[in-house]
């Protein structure tokens, strides 16, 4: 009988048609990493199939989303970044990572809505319990709800519809010395306007949706932290669960992470104008961004915050729920959107959102929250102007 042909050159055409044009070695070296699109991955030899040092699947991510979490760190003053796929996955993923049933997680109360309801709901089910505190409460106050079970507190700070800030570094320091880990949603600081981590905070998880993105158009979250220990159990949740983001959309992020600074910066300028200017109007009550002189927590910003972004509140002189609603209707220019960060302006009505708070502290009319996007903030300017004429048209 005769031998059958062997190796890849005498290969018949239906095999070399799968073989042929594999990839081998990159030919060139550009700016921004390949985008590699793997699930399996290829090793040299035998050997290097049980070699954990390099990757032998894709699952957890290869150069594009290696290059992400390296930058991202780099963002918030720390090695690479862990990355999920979503900004509410990183919230959720490290608390399980870092709670075990009978633990109490204390959150402040004006956390992210949907990080309230997976403590409430999925959290609860598996014997975690939360418990809530005033978002401008005193670390002493924080602390001393704390009893054995306390295992870790929830922070976000500012918060993103009230925009309190809490006393992060007090909180940090006084949770360390008790043995209670402490997790910040650093979405609205995006490290680059405030670094938990400097500050004494464990872990600082980012919904990079938001800012990083900055282009509306793709999900990611990130968990950092200082503290190799934690890095491990994230580690441990990532790959157990079997957790990773795409490559696409790793590169979307990375592309979207090196115009961050100058945007970050475009966007802040940009609020304060328009935040000014609504201080000066009859139909505003207040507007809520930490970094006016009298607004809720400027005291704290000013002592550890480097600037603002887009993203603040306006409470309205008293009105209907119909005021209110004409008020958003009115406008034009700003998007009606339950997000921010993206290079556009975006305002909702928040009052809907509040009920669910246990602290919440009246305000003295509806609330509105604007994300002040790119856009030449006198047309903004004009576009609101057009909404509190409409607001005041329908109080009177
Ligand atoms: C403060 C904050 N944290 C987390 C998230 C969740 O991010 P994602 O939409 O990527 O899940 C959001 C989204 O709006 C947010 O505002």
């Amino acid at each position: 009988m005769s031998k059958p042909p062997s190796g890849r050159d005498k290969a018949s055409r239906q095999t070399r048609l799968l073989h042929a044009g594999s990839p081998m070695e990159l030919e060139a070296r550009t700016v921004a990493p390949p985008v590699q699109r793997g699930s399996t991955v290829l090793v040299a030899n035998a050997k290097a199939l049980y070699d954990t040092s390099k990757p032998t699947y894709g699952r957890l991510g290869l150069s594009v989303q290696n290059a992400l979490a390296e930058a991202v760190g780099a963002v918030e003053g720390c090695g690479p970044a862990r990355l999920f796929s979503s900004g509410l996955a990183a919230v959720t993923g490290t608390l399980q990572a870092l709670l075990k049933t009978g633990d109490e997680v204390l959150v402040t109360d004006c956390v992210y809505g949907p990080s309230r309801r997976f403590l409430d709901g999925v959290m609860k089910r598996y014997g975690v319990s939360a418990r809530y505190f005033a978002p401008d409460a005193s670390p002493d106050v924080v602390m001393a709800m704390a009893g054995p079970a306390t295992r870790l507190i929830l922070l976000e700070s500012p918060g993103s519809l009230t925009f309190e800030i809490q006393d992060v570094p007090a909180i940090a320091k006084a949770a360390r010395e008790r043995g209670i880990l402490t997790v910040l949603d650093n979405t609205w600081g995006v490290g680059l306007l405030y670094e938990p981590l400097a500050l004494g905070v464990d872990v600082s998880v980012q919904a990079l949706t938001k800012y990083v993105g900055g282009h509306s158009d793709v999900f990611m979250g990130s968990a950092c932290s200082i503290d190799a220990k934690l890095l491990a159990r994230i580690d441990a949740y990532l790959r157990d669960a079997g957790i990773g983001v795409s490559p696409d959309d790793a590169y979307f992020m990375l592309r979207g992470l090196r115009t961050l600074e100058v945007r970050l910066a475009r966007h802040g300028e940009n609020a304060l104008k328009v935040a000014h200017w609504l201080q000066d109007q009859p139909e505003v009550k207040q507007v809520l961004c930490p970094a006016l002189a009298g607004a809720p927590g400027h005291d704290l910003w000013k002592r550890d915050f480097k600037g603002i972004n887009g993203l603040f509140g306006v409470v309205l002189q008293p009105g209907s729920e119909d005021a209110t609603e004409a008020f958003i209707d009115t406008l034009t220019l700003f998007g009606l959107g339950f997000s921010w960060g993206g290079f556009e302006s975006l305002a909702i009505h928040c009052d809907p959102q509040l009920g669910y708070r246990t602290a919440h502290r009246p305000l003295g009319g509806p609330l509105v929250r604007l994300h002040v996007g790119l856009e030449d903030p006198q047309d903004l300017i004009g576009d609101l102007r057009g909404a509190l004429d409409a607001y005041a048209a329908a109080t009177r």
